[in-house]
């Protein structure tokens, strides 16, 4: 694994970004688990999609619909066939496994040099039970996709929000693949989240909304998300590897330490979904215009990104290390909307009783306006690392002269520079800094 990325899988670890899931039991199947402060860093980021994709725009609403759905829509949508397969080879002498796509010489093991049985098709889908009985007819899947439930509920939506075309369907959820080879910490996993929406349209209006939603994409990267303009890029689909329900897809792809890969899909989807769903089910999905008073199918362009692919790419592209009085500081420099904690309160020691009992009073104060942290158990110049290391953009000390003139010292993150603020004015000033301009 390149450096950085073993920098970034050990800090997620040792500050409670990510854990290994089940890692009592010596770990399961590339899952992994967020701690109490990858919990905040993804859920930050869900909250900024979310305003952005619906709390900002009249014309989309969201959703949370099942994990578990009929296995009727997986046949519908086409997931049970080829179309969602991937190609797998094993080496016959060391037995590792590869995806064929992703091999330059597909007859010739990259690891041992051994020869590489023919590709087989190995459908995706994680197949599940329900109720008691494990027959046929209990069978079906956990969603590969959050999308599906967005189709299945059209109807609904239309009917019970009064949309009209065009509008979105919104909605962030997990889906579950049973990938081949899954790696790169939680790049590719069997268990993940997606942000996804689907714009439904006018047939024929298809290039027009794709090329919005591109933009819009990459524009929420860039400014809502901080990411560096450099390390992103869009890469066009070739006919070869359209996923099996588009007739046209861009991926946003990011410079990972492992190369440019994708961690959000721009999808037109043409009529497939809306299509397949009305034959299998009987339902009929035409959508009446009333201004051409014509029907027709509502086509649809999809944004899907992945939530644990882009904290990944905020982690990354967050990530500072630089020389401070000739030791190395580590900092995250997260756009302040995604820090996990915005304020640390902290005691500049913690063996005076006064300070401590400050420090906890000002702690109380802020706790209910911002994620705020109170942390005395290192020196002060440890608890600040820690506080860089995990992205925090403000810590506050209370020293022996906030005792006297009820002031402390806020120290900014980035900049390292001190401000002393009267505690009176506290919150205030830390809403100030905090707010997006
Ligand atoms: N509904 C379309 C769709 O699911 P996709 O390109 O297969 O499209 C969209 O997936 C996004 O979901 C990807 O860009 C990625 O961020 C995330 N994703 C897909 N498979 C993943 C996996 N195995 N592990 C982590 N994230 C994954």
């Amino acid at each position: 694994m390149p450096v950085i990325m073993d920098k970034i899988v050990s800090l997620c670890k040792r500050r409670g970004f990510i854990y290994q899931s089940s890692e009592i039991y010596g770990g399961f199947g590339s899952c992994y688990d967020y701690g109490p402060i990858g919990v905040e860093l993804k859920n930050n980021i869900k909250r900024v999609w979310w305003k952005a994709m619906v709390q900002d725009r009249a014309d989309v609403v969201g959703l949370d619909s099942a994990v578990i759905m009929s296995p009727k829509v997986w046949e519908a949508s086409g997931h049970l066939t080829a179309g969602f397969a991937d190609e797998l080879v094993e080496c016959k002498k060391c037995h590792h496994r590869f995806k064929a796509d992703e091999l330059k010489d597909k007859t010739k093991c990259p690891d041992c040099g051994g020869k590489l049985t023919i590709p087989k098709k190995f459908n995706l889908m994680m197949q599940t039970y329900v109720g008691p009985v494990q027959d046929e007819a209990a069978k079906t899947y956990l969603r590969a996709e959050t999308c599906q439930g967005i189709y299945v509920n059209f109807e609904n939506v239309l009917d019970t929000m009064r949309m009209k075309i065009p509008f979105g369907i919104a909605q962030i959820g997990k889906a579950f693949r049973n990938e081949i080879t899954p790696g790169n910490f939680t790049f590719r996993t069997r268990e993940f989240e997606q942000m996804e929406m689907q714009y439904f349209i006018k047939p024929g209006d298809n290039d027009k909304y794709f090329d919005e939603w591109k933009k819009q994409r990459m524009d929420w990267y860039l400014n809502n998300l901080g990411i560096k303009k450099e390390n992103l890029r869009f890469r066009e689909h070739s006919k070869e590897e359209l996923p099996h329900y588009a007739r046209k897809a861009v991926d946003i792809e990011y410079n990972y330490p492992f190369g440019f890969k994708e961690f959000e899909g721009i999808h037109d989807r043409g009529d497939w979904d809306l299509s397949n769903h009305a034959k299998h089910s009987g339902k009929d999905f035409s959508y009446f215009d009333e201004k051409t008073k014509k029907k027709y199918i509502p086509n649809v362009v999809e944004t899907s990104g992945g939530v644990d692919r882009s904290a990944l790419v905020v982690l990354l592209d967050a990530y500072h290390e630089e020389k401070v009085r000739k030791e190395t500081r580590v900092v995250l420099k997260l756009d302040k909307d995604l820090a996990p904690i915005k304020v640390a309160v902290l005691p500049l020691v913690r063996n005076k009783e006064e300070i401590v009992k400050k420090a906890k009073e000002v702690y109380e104060i802020l706790k209910p306006h911002f994620m705020s942290m109170y942390d005395d158990t290192g020196s002060i110049g440890r608890l600040y690392r820690r506080q860089d290391e995990i992205g925090t953009p403000f810590c506050i000390t209370i020293d022996f002269d906030t005792l006297e003139d009820k002031k402390v010292t806020v120290r900014d993150r980035d900049t390292m520079k001190q401000d002393r603020v009267a505690i009176d004015k506290l919150i205030d000033f830390l809403q100030d800094k905090l707010a997006k301009r």
